[in-house]
C-alpha cells in the first residue's frame, strides 16, 4: 500500500516546520501508523539548509517529550509538490510561495493548505515565526502544532481506514 506523504513548509525550516515534523512524526508512532505516513518538513528559504533546528525549537519540543535532534533543514523543491499527498503551510505567506510553485509547475499533485485548517482552537490562523521574538513564542507554536497535528492525523485515519 503506498504510504501517505505529508511535508510541513515554513520559512526557514529550522523552527516551525521542524517543529511540526516531530509532533506529528510522535503522534502517527503513537497512533501505530509509523509504516502508513512519510512525514518531512521543508522551508521556501536556503539560508539554513543542512543545519538542526533552532536549539529553542529542540528545547521546546524536548519538554514536551518530543525530539528533534536528527531533522536537518532544507529547501522545498516543485519534486516535493508531486511527490508529497499533503503540503502544509505555516503562514499565509510560505501558503502563497506553495502556491505559486505549484501554479509554475506541470506535475504538482499535493494538496496545498494552511495547517491550522486542521486545528480545532486555531483554524485559519497563522503558526507565527519566533525565529525574532521571546521564548514563549515556541510554547504558543507548539499548542497550535499540537492541535492541528491531532486533526491532521483524524483526516488520515479516514482516508485510511476508506482504501
Ligand atoms: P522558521 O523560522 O521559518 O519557523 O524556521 C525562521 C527561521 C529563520 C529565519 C526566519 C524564520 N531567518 O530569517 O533566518
Amino acid at each position: 500500500m503506498n504510504k501517505i506523504n505529508v511535508l510541513f513548509v515554513c520559512l526557514g525550516n529550522i523552527c516551525r516546520s521542524p517543529t511540526a515534523q516531530g509532533v506529528f512524526r510522535e503522534q502517527v508512532r503513537q497512533a501505530g501508523l509509523a509504516d502508513a505516513v512519510q512525514v518531512e518538513s521543508a522551508g521556501t528559504g536556503d539560508w539554513h539548509i543542512g543545519r538542526a533546528p533552532d536549539e529553542r525549537a529542540q528545547a521546546a519540543a524536548a519538554a514536551r517529550h518530543v525530539s528533534l535532534a536528527d531533522l536537518r533543514a532544507r529547501q522545498v523543491t516543485a519534486a516535493d509538490l508531486a511527490h508529497f499527498d499533503y503540503v502544509l503551510a505555516m503562514d499565509a505567506d510560505n501558503l502563497a510561495e506553495l502556491e505559486r510553485m505549484k501554479t509554475e509547475s506541470n506535475d504538482a499533485t499535493a494538496s496545498v493548505a494552511l495547517f491550522s485548517d486542521y486545528s480545532e482552537r486555531f483554524r485559519g490562523l497563522p503558526v507565527p515565526d519566533p525565529y525574532f521574538g521571546s521564548g514563549h513564542g515556541f510554547e504558543h507554536v507548539l499548542d497550535i502544532i499540537e492541535d492541528a497535528s491531532r486533526g491532521l492525523l483524524i483526516d488520515i485515519e479516514t482516508r485510511l481506514a476508506a482504501r
